[in-house]
């Protein structure tokens, strides 16, 4: 009671754009005041809040905020563990009091009665919930596992797939039997994949820790959804592109002789394990093309996530990203391309340049390219990444951005910092920014 399960609710569920319901709100549309329920006695609306949420819970997949006392039934707390997943949203008793204080609510009259009552239902909140959370970036971190701080250890055997310069620079996550990727973009081969098959000795009850960049934990991801038809797997980025985008969002793949992430798999990791503090040996360039992501995700968001210290910058970024994620969790709604702002632009040039120019070089380029056809101010990237146009064959980049798009001529657009749409842009307008971004 006064934790915010209401306003925090309808804010996730906009953010994942899924259906809220109150189980409350419900439960007085249908039977009246709440309070008058409980004239009629506590347990005849513990009965109907039972019954109200089971039914919540066989229908579509929504954010559902619960009564402070709907998980001390036990067949609740069951249904919850076998469909929810389910957050405590934590509050200090004062503040929950201060919120609650004037209201009908029947449980909240006096103030000694209601701290009892919030310390006596501590030990349900804990058995009930899969995480804790203060505020809706908590909610939506936890909700795909993404957590800063070290790995919590699974419960079966587990085995480290590491990028080697990584394992040179920092300790392993967890002390568990490793084995060694080449670094980068060399990692994502089905010659790799092999390897780790092969060299893997875990069951079916086994996790995969992934501990690289992007490129490691695309390909361990991969291995983990192949080996024995797919174990468990758990992320620990260690770059920025990583901690802000690769890691979070089950995309997991390597690349084939046509391209890039050709072949791959949606599997989803059980963790996000992130720890700012090994971005400190990252090379330059590296953190470069991870402030694009950075720049791309507050764009996207409407808001500026580079003005934060460097772990609220993650986490918002992170956040952002999940949100988008669990809109779209398999790609098909189209919500998840949002994600893609600026990147046809920058695969063209990868392709155009023969992947001499860098990933973050080419999104910085591409994001100046998506706001010129969105009539939007470059101030941002111009400040932030200082692009510059770079060498790339013309032709080749427009035939890599045509096929990129399968003819279709979609293209991610700003309204306005915040308001991504997916549009068409006619093919003189869409060649002529992507000749602005190249050097002759
Ligand atoms: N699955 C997804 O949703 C998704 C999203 C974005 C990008 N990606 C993929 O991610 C890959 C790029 O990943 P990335 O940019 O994170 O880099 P990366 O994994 O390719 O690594 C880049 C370089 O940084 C080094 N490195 C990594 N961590 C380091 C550290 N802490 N200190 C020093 N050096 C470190 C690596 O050894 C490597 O040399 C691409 O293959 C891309 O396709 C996937
Ligand atoms: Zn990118």
């Amino acid at each position: 009671m006064g934790a915010g399960k209401s306003t925090v609710g309808i804010r996730v569920a906009e953010a994942a754009a899924r259906p809220f319901v109150d189980v409350d709100g419900l439960i007085e549309q249908r039977h009246g005041p709440i309070p008058a329920l409980f004239e009629q006695g506590e347990p005849e609306f513990r009965r109907i809040e039972e019954e109200t949420l089971a039914e919540v819970l066989a229908g579509p997949d929504s954010v559902i905020a619960l009564g402070g006392g709907a998980v001390l039934s036990p067949l609740s707390r069951e249904r919850l563990r076998a469909r929810a997943f389910t957050v405590y949203l934590d509050v200090d008793v004062e503040t929950a009091w201060e919120r609650v204080r004037r209201s009908d609510r029947p449980l909240a009259q006096r103030e000694d009665d209601f701290r009892r009552l919030y310390e006596s239902r501590q030990a349900a909140y804990a058995e009930a919930a899969d995480a804790v959370a203060r505020g809706i970036e908590d909610v939506l971190l936890a909700s795909l596992g993404i957590h800063f701080g070290g790995v919590s250890p699974p419960a079966g055997p587990v085995e480290v797939v590491a990028d080697t310069n990584v394992l040179e620079l920092h300790p392993p996550p967890v002390d568990a039997p490793i084995h060694r990727v080449p670094p980068g973009e060399d990692a994502k081969t089905l010659a790799v994949v092999e390897e780790l098959w092969t060299a893997l000795s875990l069951g079916r009850n086994g996790t995969i820790i992934a501990f690289g960049g992007g490129s490691t934990t695309d390909v361990a991801g991969f291995v983990a959804a192949s080996y024995l038809r797919g174990i468990d797997w758990v992320a620990v980025p260690t770059t920025l592109t990583g901690q802000v985008d690769a890691a979070i969002g089950g995309k997991t793949g390597i690349n084939t002789a046509d391209g890039k992430n050709l072949a791959g798999a949606f599997h989803f990791p059980e963790q996000v394990a992130i720890d700012p503090g090994v971005l400190a040996t990252l090379p330059e360039q590296e953190r470069r093309a991870g402030t694009a992501e950075v720049v791309k995700t507050g764009l996207l968001a409407g808001e500026e996530p580079w003005s934060l210290p460097e772990e609220e910058m993650i986490r918002a970024c992170a956040a952002y990203k999940a949100s988008v994620v669990l809109s779209d969790p398999h790609e098909t709604e189209g919500r998840r391309a949002w994600l893609n702002l600026g990147h046809t632009f920058a695969h063209a040039l990868e392709a155009g340049s023969g992947y001499r120019v860098s990933h973050g070089e080419a999104v910085a380029l591409g994001l100046l390219a998506a706001l010129r056809l969105s009539g939007q101010s470059t101030d941002v990237v111009e400040e932030l990444l200082r692009p510059e146009p770079v060498v790339a064959d013309l032709d080749a980049a427009w035939a890599a951005l045509k096929r990129d798009k399968k003819g279709e001529g979609v293209f991610v657009l700003l309204e306005a910092p915040g308001k991504p749409v997916v549009t068409t842009v006619p093919d003189a307008d869409a060649r002529a920014a992507l000749a602005a971004l190249v050097r002759q």
